[in-house]
């Protein structure tokens, strides 16, 4: 088991060592860690499921591929490197496909681990990290930090959510500050209150320094 770990985080770290997207290691290394602290708090699930699919989670990703078809394919390779069966492999493909946001476009959850990877991974785009995620996203993307005139964006599709205008600040409100409300588990809900509410006082001090507001 400790091998099946070494191997899958020696991948994954070769794969997403120099992406500067925020879904670098240390986003997949966080989002493993904390899958596994909700695993244990809840005390529900498989950890060697958690484990891996938290791992693995954005190694497919649509954004780090041309094609969506290369990042599954690269993804289904490196499983079939591993001493799992069938059902397990599945499993951790299923995980993967289920968990991704998507403009809130996203298909229902069908495990804990599941659920539990999925809230690991939306805890990272909240509170300090997802501050500083989302602005390292922005500047990449060559979108402002802010910008009065791009008005907030309530419905969107996957590709108006990937492709459309918008700018860091308006991001806060597209996706960051719902994904409290989405949580799967008493715990994760717990860790995300902490973190929202950093992020409305972010918030609250972005706009008085923006509108020259003295202290
Ligand atoms: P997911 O894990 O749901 O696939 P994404 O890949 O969409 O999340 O996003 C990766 C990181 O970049 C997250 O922290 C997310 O909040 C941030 N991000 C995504 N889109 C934008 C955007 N338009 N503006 C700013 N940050 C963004
Ligand atoms: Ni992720």
């Amino acid at each position: 088991m400790v091998d099946l770990i070494a191997k899958t985080e020696e991948f994954v770290k070769r794969e997403m060592y120099e992406d500067s997207t925020g879904h670098d290691w240390f986003h997949i290394d966080r989002v493993r860690n904390i899958a596994l602290q909700i695993h244990e708090k809840e005390k529900s699930g498989d950890p060697l499921i958690i484990e891996l699919a938290a791992l693995l989670h954005d190694i497919s990703d649509e954004k780090l591929h041309t094609l969506k078809e290369i990042g599954d394919e690269k993804l289904t390779t490196f499983l079939n490197l591993l001493p799992l069966n069938e059902v397990k492999k599945n499993h951790i493909k299923e995980i993967i496909e289920t968990i991704s946001f998507k403009g809130g476009n996203n298909r229902n959850i069908t495990s804990v681990e599941a659920a539990i990877v999925q809230d690991a991974d939306r805890l990272d785009a909240i509170g300090a990290i997802g501050i500083a995620r989302a602005f390292a996203y922005g500047g990449k993307k060559g979108q402002s930090i802010y910008d009065p005139s791009i008005s907030i964006r309530t419905s969107m599709t996957n590709e108006e959510y990937r492709k459309g205008k918008s700018s860091s600040i308006n991001h806060f409100y597209e996706k960051l500050l719902k994904l409290k409300e989405t949580m799967n588990t008493k715990s994760g809900t717990e860790i995300a209150e902490t973190r929202h509410a950093f992020m409305e006082s972010f918030l609250h001090e972005f706009y008085n320094d923006w509108n020259g507001k003295r202290q």
